[in-house]
């Protein structure tokens, strides 16, 4: 059999401050437990995941490019940088792979500068507004996906 297909799960700037950051937006669950819940997801759709945090654009940037050597599909949640980076853009661009955009809020409900998305023209997808039960949402899309191709 196949290796099982892996999934890079990116997480931006702030997103490690999740729990006690604004709960009233970003829910009560820390990335740890999202973390956990990603691999119990992960493993149910047989599938495993390596999922990564950085507050740093340019580490993002070389996770992003890396992905290109034995990851099947990149989930990313960019925080802020979703509405600022090119480079975010560009090196996601560069990967022929499923991608989905990931938000835990509803960025088109949020003030104006959070509706514009810098790095949707390189998703395969978006996915927000449904908390971190968008995580296992976008597992489910990625699943999809792959098995589809
Ligand atoms: C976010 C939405 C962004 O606008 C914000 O800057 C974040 C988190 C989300 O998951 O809802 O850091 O990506």
């Amino acid at each position: 059999m196949a290796d099982p297909a892996s999934v890079l799960i990116l997480n931006g700037p702030n997103l490690n401050m999740l729990g006690v950051r604004e709960p009233e937006i970003y829910g009560h669950e820390t990335l740890a437990d999202i973390d956990a819940a990603c691999k119990q997801k992960a493993t149910a759709l047989g599938l495993t995941v390596d999922f990564r945090q950085s507050n740093s654009e340019a580490e993002l940037v070389t996770w992003i490019q890396q992905a290109r050597d034995g990851q099947d599909a990149v989930v990313i949640n960019a925080g802020a940088l979703t509405h600022t980076s090119v480079a975010l853009l560009d090196a996601l661009s560069i990967l022929e792979m499923p991608v989905i955009e990931l938000h835990l809020s509803n960025i088109y409900a949020r003030e104006d500068f959070r509706h514009r998305s810098f790095i949707a023209p390189a998703a395969s997808g978006v996915i927000c507004g449904f908390g971190a039960l968008g995580y296992d949402l976008a597992l489910d899309a990625v699943h999809r996906l792959l098995t589809e191709e």
